[in-house]
């Protein structure tokens, strides 16, 4: 049976972090309701103790949203957790994201603590937590360079504290997939109440690998991808939701499915990438510009015979404008004569044949040959057909 894998969507916290994407409520409210209507399960809405506004905010999506878990992020800290708490006082699933760092980096250098110390304070934690909702996530802060043993330890005795969710972030990036996967599958093999909690995949893209990193955490049995939209973040970013959706929609072998309405993918990324003023990559996979448009010779060629030779998603499923046949230097006949037949021109196999010879006249000129310039050709040809 086909089992789920939660989307907790932390575009408005951790995807908030990019320098100067900055929120205010407005804006962080109707982003939340369209976040709500994609389907995410859960929405980290922000980090109430951080500032005034962002508490607002929290407080806001908090009573708006109907039936999306509303998550507040806070340190290992009494106040933090309280703060937290009542932010998300009115929500209907209210859940709060507290935790700390376990690797020795963070140890040492963060805390000057021991082991021991920081087990203990987040177990307080937890504990603190618990006293304001049910649901509390925790996370173990750069568990991706965390010792394993040790992590299996502070994710037991979290468990044991009451913690419903384990998050696991890969928080700088340095994972390989097999070692995340790994990681989880050690806890899942190592920590006996492993079964009271979920546990969940928080990876960063400093090596671009955040993506796959989250992909073999599921495929190892976490049930929970923490991800943003358009993959924004801490430096490189986070795991970017589309590409994780996508890529369990594609591959149903796997068995995991999300609630996500993948139509709404599109729409959403280019609502973000205004409203955070970030622009999204040209070949961003499933939101870029470019994800559905074929541009040399040989893959139109295909492409125009059967558009799965070089697609594997159907645009329309995933809210995009539709596959572009776009005219370069490198296309080809069968793109150009597309291309003409759309805006109205039937020219046979002879027209094409000349009129290709002025086509790639212009478009070594030019980066790309627009509909204008198809005009202002087939205007030519048709005037003089030998010398167009
Ligand atoms: O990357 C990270 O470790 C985080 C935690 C605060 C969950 O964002
Ligand atoms: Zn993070």
């Amino acid at each position: 049976m086909e089992q789920q894998v939660f989307i907790f969507d932390t575009t408005l916290r951790d995807g908030e972090q990019v320098p100067g994407c900055n929120l205010n409520t407005k804006e962080k409210l109707a982003l939340a309701l369209k976040l709500e209507e994609l389907g995410v399960d859960i929405i980290e809405a922000g980090f109430p103790i951080s500032s005034p506004g962002d508490f607002e905010s929290v407080e806001a999506i908090a009573k708006a949203v109907k039936n999306a878990t509303v998550c507040g992020l806070s340190r290992a800290v009494q106040k933090d957790i309280e703060v937290a708490a009542a932010a998300l006082k009115s929500a209907k699933r209210p859940r709060i994201h507290t935790g700390i760092g376990t690797s020795d980096y963070h140890i040492k250098a963060k805390f000057n603590a021991t082991r021991e110390e920081i087990l203990s304070r987040a177990v307080q934690a937890v504990k603190w937590a618990k006293n304001f909702v049910d649901d509390v996530e925790f996370y173990a802060e750069d568990a991706g360079r965390t010792d394993n043993d040790y992590l299996a330890r502070v994710v037991e005795a979290v468990i044991r504290a009451g913690a419903t969710v384990v998050n696991i972030p890969d928080t700088t990036g340095y994972c390989l997939p097999q070692q995340y996967g790994d990681k989880m599958a050690y806890l899942i093999n190592n920590v006996p109440n492993i079964d009271k909690a979920i546990l969940s995949c928080h990876c960063h893209n400093d090596l671009g690998l955040a993506t796959a990193n989250s992909i073999q955490g599921v495929i190892a049995g976490a049930r929970q991808i923490e991800c943003t939209i358009n993959g924004l973040g801490e430096r490189a970013g986070n795991t970017s939701l589309e590409e994780v959706v996508m890529v369990l929609k594609q591959h149903k072998h796997l068995g995991l499915y999300t609630n996500i309405n993948t139509k709404l993918l599109n729409p959403l990324s280019r609502e973000v990438s205004d409203t955070m003023r970030v622009p999204v990559q040209l070949n961003k996979a499933i939101v870029g510009a470019n994800a559905f448009s074929h541009s040399s010779g040989i893959h139109q060629d295909g492409f125009l015979k059967d558009s799965q030779t070089y697609e594997i998603i159907d645009p329309e499923e995933v809210g995009a404008e539709g596959s572009k046949i776009v005219l370069t230097a490198r296309s080809g006949r069968s793109a150009l004569a597309h291309r003409f037949q759309k805006i109205g021109y039937s020219f046979n196999r002879n027209d094409i044949d000349v009129l290709y010879e002025s086509f790639l006249q212009v478009a070594d000129r030019k980066k790309e040959v627009e509909e204008d310039d198809l005009h202002m050709l087939a205007k030519a040809y048709q005037a003089e057909p030998a010398i167009a």
